[in-house]
């Protein structure tokens, strides 16, 4: 058997982690069960984020061949492994609140390949990319304006510090002066073009471009260029909602402004006619909310990650009795919630949601409850497996094969939004992305990166190194610096420019 404990860091400080009061009993449930122990492995992680996707034990297959059931593409495997074997995850933070073994032996009993009764599932399995959290996640950006009203907050309060970094003072200014540097080297040789194209995806509410444009006006006027006059300021986001309320945010520069709706995933599609015309191109807290997978290498094999969304029987129970319906009823008024949205939700299914506001917690409730199951489905090529359009699964194997085994997210949705960006820049224009990175892959096998719940939306660190990697393939030098101008954060600055 073996042990994969990896938030090392809390063995040691002021309030140590009692790893063996954790691990103990769960071991003790494994050992009273018929469950082959030397193909067992134990996971412990602490899982940050207070809401998330996991319960404080689970238990994982790592499958050694291909499951027909799987919707992913089936694979001729070498036929390396031939015994299924186990993984038993246990989240530190929470171990304390069950009784570890007895959780663990319920666990071992009721799991089976066709699924566990107590259980009500939202999905078949499929890659984590494709899962309905992402459609939640989706709901959540366009009718942001009916869960903020049941919440009561703005979603920018329950970001980590209360607002988005996007909006420091001092990280604007910084850009733009170094913006304004390039457009003045540009013009002393007159090859500055006159129009000055910035493009910014995911405004969100718009505080992050408001913030933007209006140390853009002051900085212009001290420096006497003129350039605001020339500023093209252009805003995209998947969400008509997000759009209109960005638009709204920026008023003020409404001559210089913008705002459509754009899938942050494939920019071209509506800026191809701004190839190489695009000075920056901001991305602030996006690319951590589009989706992902995560693969892993585990014993020298290469898996990826297959989830199963699922309600435990006694939360849909619980939700289904707030709707007059049955707790099996519950996925399909689920979808129904993901295709019409609360407001029209309640206009067409008025027995079940009397109001808008029902419909609003029945969507919460069902949030705060879901769940993912997962497996490991064993990839036998990397080139098999496509990371995003024109980006090939090989390009995971460097950082796989980089010593002990890993799990790590392949951030399949920000690879196709950077794919599709670069070309957009211009010869010395520059991708500037504040998010959450992990920058050294070994983080990976030390901490927890996701996927966890903010508010309504789902958050995911990106894997830094693979980014990097890919945009040198692709001519760009991709670096990371802490982001400078407030201590504490987790946020790094990314920036993507033409490699010299
Ligand atoms: C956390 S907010 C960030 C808002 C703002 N940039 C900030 O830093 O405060 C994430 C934004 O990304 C947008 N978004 C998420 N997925 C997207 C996609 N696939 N295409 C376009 N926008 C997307 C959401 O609608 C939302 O506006």
């Amino acid at each position: 058997m073996l042990v994969d404990f990896r938030p090392t860091g809390k063995l040691r400080g002021k309030k140590p982690v009692d790893a063996t009061a954790a691990l103990g009993p769960v071991i003790d449930a494994l050992v009273e069960d018929s469950v082959d122990l030397s193909r067992a492995r134990v996971v412990c992680d602490w899982v940050q984020y207070r809401n998330n996707f996991r319960d404080v034990v689970d238990i994982r297959p790592i499958l050694a061949s291909h499951d027909r059931n799987s919707e992913v593409t089936p694979v001729a495997l070498a036929a390396v492994v031939t015994e299924e074997q186990m993984e038993v995850a246990i989240d530190l933070r929470r171990s304390g609140e069950v009784e570890l073994k007895d959780f663990t032996r319920e666990l071992m009993r009721a799991g089976g390949a066709s699924g566990d009764p107590s259980r009500v599932y939202l999905e078949p399995w499929l890659v984590t990319s494709a899962s309905i959290i992402w459609d939640f996640n989706a709901l959540y950006w366009k009718a942001l304006d009916v869960w903020e009203q049941a919440t009561g907050q703005p979603y920018e309060k329950t970001l980590p510090g209360g607002e988005s970094d996007a909006r420091n003072r001092d990280a604007v200014r910084e850009m733009i002066t170094s913006l304004f540097a390039l457009w003045d080297s540009l013009a002393a040789r007159n090859a500055l073009p006159e129009e000055l194209y910035v493009v910014e995806l995911g405004p969100g509410n718009g505080n992050q471009a408001k913030a933007w444009l209006d140390e853009f006006v002051a900085l212009d006027q001290e420096h006497g260029s003129d350039y605001y006059r020339r500023l093209h300021y252009l805003m995209g986001d998947y969400s008509p909602h997000v759009v209109e309320l960005a638009r709204a945010a920026v008023a003020d520069h409404a001559q210089h402004v913008s705002a459509f709706v754009l899938d942050a995933t494939q920019p071209l599609t509506a800026l191809g006619f701004l190839r190489y015309k695009i000075f920056l191109v901001y991305i602030s807290n996006v690319y951590d909310n589009l989706p992902a997978d995560e693969v892993a290498q585990i014993g020298g094999r290469t898996y990826i990650v297959e989830t199963r969304a699922y309600l435990t029987r006694q939360a849909a129970a619980e939700i289904a009795h707030t709707v007059s319906a049955q707790p099996d009823e519950i996925p399909g008024l689920i979808r129904k919630l993901i295709r019409l949205g609360p407001a029209l939700l309640a206009e067409a299914l008025p027995a079940h949601f009397p109001s808008v506001q029902v419909a609003a917690e029945f969507w919460q409730r069902c949030w705060a409850a879901l769940r993912l199951e997962e497996r490991y489905q064993p990839l036998a090529g990397l080139d098999l497996y496509q990371i995003a359009p024109g980006v090939s699964g090989e390009m995971l194997r460097p950082l796989l094969e980089s010593g002990a085994d890993i799990r790590m997210h392949v951030s399949n949705g920000a690879v196709a939004s950077f794919v599709d960006t670069v070309p957009l820049l211009h010869p010395f224009g520059r991708l500037i992305c504040y998010d959450l990175f992990v920058t050294d892959l070994h983080n990976y096998r030390t901490s927890f990166r996701g996927p966890g719940k903010y508010d309504g939306s789902v958050v995911n660190w990106l894997n830094g190194p693979l980014l990097a990697h890919i945009g040198r393939r692709k001519g760009f030098d991709v670096d990371y610096q802490r982001f400078a101008h407030r201590t504490g954060t987790n946020i790094v600055t990314m920036t993507a420019q033409v490699r010299d």
